[in-house]
């Protein structure tokens, strides 16, 4: 797995949303912090493809986002920071399904799929219920066994742990830990990255520091007060 940003900007009419980026990243654990409006879900769109560089070049596994999105899209799953906005059947069941139909799998192969995609979360109980009536984590794991089912290399996700009582934020920070897939975080929640590999702060749309957690925590106090 190889995340690769090459001179990679974004801006939104004259308003720059990322600076010119160069980096490269291939850890399992990566976290991103800063504050409201520095980059950071700008940042990661850019991974998955569904946002396209104004300049410069993402490439993930060798492949240019702008090029293949398609193939990039398999490859990194992203869980947005308001779930409810990547829910698209009414039931969780068949909302976690949806990502594997298409693909040539027979419907007991999916079933099966979904089946144990949710026994993995201990989250059996949420197969039959309406997506749009679960509670704020109930909602963030069926969107996490969405993304997850479809067998993704890199699992990005925003702010996972945003609006999670403690016992779902234990919960999630667990699931986080236990995930065999590179996952990319991130968040406000900053001992969730305590044990991360790396971590990026971004601020004003620019990369301040790459560096193992407590390094970057502080430099990121440093710019948050
Ligand atoms: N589609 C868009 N159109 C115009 N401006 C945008 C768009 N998306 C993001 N921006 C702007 O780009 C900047 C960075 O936004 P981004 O969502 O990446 O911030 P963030 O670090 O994820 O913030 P938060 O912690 O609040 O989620 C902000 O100033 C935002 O207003
Ligand atoms: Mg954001």
């Amino acid at each position: 797995m190889e995340i690769r940003f090459e001179e990679a900007a974004v801006s939104f009419g004259d308003r720059i949303a990322l600076h010119s980026l160069n980096l490269t990243l291939a850890e399992r654990r990566i976290g991103v912090i800063g504050l409201n409006g520095s980059g950071k879900t700008t940042f990661a769109r850019l991974i998955n493809g569904l946002l396209k560089p104004t300049s410069g070049r993402v490439i993930v596994n060798g492949r240019d986002t702008a090029a293949d999105d398609r193939a990039v899209l398999a490859d990194v799953g992203f869980v947005f920071q308001s779930p409810q906005n990547q829910i698209i059947l009414p039931i969780v069941k068949d909302d976690i399904a949806f990502g594997l139909k298409g693909r040539g799998r027979k419907p007991a192969e999916i079933e099966a799929a979904v089946d144990a995609i949710l026994a993995r979360f201990d989250a059996a109980p949420l197969a039959e219920r309406r997506a749009h009536e679960l509670s704020g984590g109930e909602l963030q794991l069926a969107a996490l066994c969405a993304v997850l089912v479809t067998g993704p290399q890199i699992v990005i996700l925003d702010e996972p742990t945003n609006q999670l009582d403690m016992r779902n934020r234990a919960r999630v920070e667990a699931i986080i830990a236990g995930l065999p897939e590179h996952v990319l975080v991130i968040t406000h929640d900053l001992p969730l990255i305590e044990d991360f590999e790396r971590v990026l702060v971004f601020h004003e749309g620019r990369l301040i520091a790459d560096a193992p957690p407590a390094e970057a925590i502080a430099r990121y106090r440093e710019v948050a007060v």
